[in-house]
């Protein structure tokens, strides 16, 4: 009898070497989040009584990344069957009849959904001991194939350099993602050879093996693009551009309006309400967040940042971890944000950085206001009061508070803090010398030179 026990595996030992990069392969990032990090948060999807990680030698930031799941470390790579039989003690104490669900680090497009068809195909009676997860490849030529009896029933799966000219020719593929009985997997597992063309323990062989003994295999299928494996920098964009359609599309599902799809990258985690309109070349880095009828305009760069209701960013704006942009409050070109909260109905419209800074509400900030937030050593921060009116071309030298309603004349560069319903201006008197300008012009003539001024 099958218990509601369920515990996965998740295959990560492999260096990589084909991505050439120096991170460990499973640790390259899919919308801002690790391909580790997406099968992890799907398998958590499943509520498992236990994920365990096998990772390489060497490769803390792999355990790390995997944390608070377990890892195991899988010492030689000696094949995906090898890597399974690694975890074997780390799961002894599981109930022997649970399923054991054993999917790849570096496929991290796989779909709850599916994880969920494999749960339910082990859920049927009588129980299969095993069941594999395969698809329909494009090009089947580098993948293991799936072989079937007549009567449809799986006999073992032939890895692409061991196949002979027909089994090339099968079309149906393993996916690597497998689900089965504990005891029955590891029991089959050590009866698996690495007599084949690599030398290696190879886990697909369990099939052939359940098979041999009279045991009962299922096949579930997926599409080829949800079980896209990553090797190389080109496959990692692949799935990057499918991870990104699919966010696109959940986006639109969602009431989002993208006026060009193609032409706005999410981040994994980014929440955009109903009735959000976001044009074309914006991007999403991690942690966004946007309130309904909010407005991204074209060519904004958003990270760590929330938006209110009906709030405007952009074009061209920045907006980094810890920006806060209040209802109906709006932010314009070429104006970036950092720890920064604008209260609702706030303007900074144009060429403006605020760092370290509360902008009240209804406050209005003119064009090129920069707040000086860092003096070299440390960071200090800058209150702007309700209402209050900051002049274009103001320098805010914090740690600063300017009061209510407060108006701070053009060009000024303030370093005390400045009442409420003050004005304040900090700039050297205006002095228009009558005629000097065409004095100098004549002075200039006479010397030679030819100017381009008027006459
Ligand atoms: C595997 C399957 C193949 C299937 C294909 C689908 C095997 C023998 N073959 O081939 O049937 O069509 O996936 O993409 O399983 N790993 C370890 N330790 C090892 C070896 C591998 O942890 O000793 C990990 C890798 O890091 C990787 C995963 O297992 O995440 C798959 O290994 P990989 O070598 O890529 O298998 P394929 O040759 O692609
Ligand atoms: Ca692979």
């Amino acid at each position: 009898m099958a218990s509601d026990h369920l515990v996965c595996v998740v295959l990560a030992a492999g260096k990589g070497t084909r991505m050439k990069s120096r991170r460990p392969k499973v640790l390259h990032e899919v919308a801002g989040r690790s391909m580790l990090g997406h099968v992890l948060d799907s398998l958590q999807a499943l509520e498992p009584a236990r994920i365990v990680v096998v990772v390489g030698p060497d490769m803390p930031e792999t355990a790390a990344a995997a944390a608070p799941h377990p890892c195991v470390v899988q010492r030689e790579q000696l094949g995906t069957g090898h890597a399974v039989l690694t975890a074997a003690e780390a799961l002894a104490d599981i109930d022997e009849d649970g399923g054991v669900l054993v999917v790849f680090g570096d496929t991290p497009l796989i779909t709850v959904a599916t994880l969920r068809r494999l749960v339910a195909a082990r859920a049927a009676r009588p129980v299969p001991a095993l069941v594999a997860l395969a698809f329909r490849a494009a090009d089947p030529a580098p993948y293991g194939r799936m072989l079937l009896d007549d009567s449809g029933r799986l006999t073992g799966v032939v890895e692409a350099v061991d196949a002979d000219a027909a089994q090339r020719r099968i079309g149906l593929c393993n996916a690597g993602v497998m689900l089965a009985g504990r005891r029955c997997l590891f029991d089959l597992l050590a009866k698996v050879g690495n007599d084949n063309a690599k030398g290696e323990y190879y886990l697909p062989d369990v099939y052939r093996l359940a098979y041999q003994a009279g045991l009962h295999g299922v096949v579930v299928e997926a599409s080829e693009a949800e079980v896209q494996g990553v090797n190389t920098q080109a496959e990692l964009a692949l799935v990057e551009a499918e991870m990104q359609t699919r966010l696109r599309a959940a986006a639109m599902a969602e009431g989002v309006t993208l006026i060009d799809p193609a032409a706005v990258w999410f981040s994994h985690d980014t929440r955009l309400a109903p009735g959000v309109v976001v044009e074309p070349n914006v991007i999403f880095g991690r942690g966004v967040e946007v309130g309904e009828g909010a407005r991204i305009l074209g060519f904004s760069h958003l990270e760590g940042a929330r938006l209110g209701p009906g709030a405007t960013v952009g074009p061209f704006a920045r907006l980094r971890p810890g920006a806060e942009v209040g209802e109906g409050a709006k932010v314009g070109n070429f104006v970036e944000m950092k720890q920064a909260t604008l209260g609702p109905g706030a303007k900074a419209n144009h060429l403006t950085y605020l760092g370290d800074t509360e902008v009240g509400a209804a406050a209005n900030i003119g064009a090129g206001t920069i707040v000086c937030n860092y003096d070299g050593f440390s960071k200090s921060r800058t209150e702007i009061g309700e209402g209050a009116f900051i002049g274009s071309n103001t320098a805010l030298v914090a740690p600063l508070k300017v009061g209510k309603g407060a108006i701070v004349a053009a060009g000024s560069t303030i370093t005390r803090n400045v009442p409420d319903d003050a004005l304040v201006i900090e700039r050297t008197e205006q002095d228009n010398r009558q005629g000097a300008a065409k004095r100098y012009r004549e002075l200039k003539r006479r010397a030679g030179k030819a100017g381009k001024g008027s006459k």
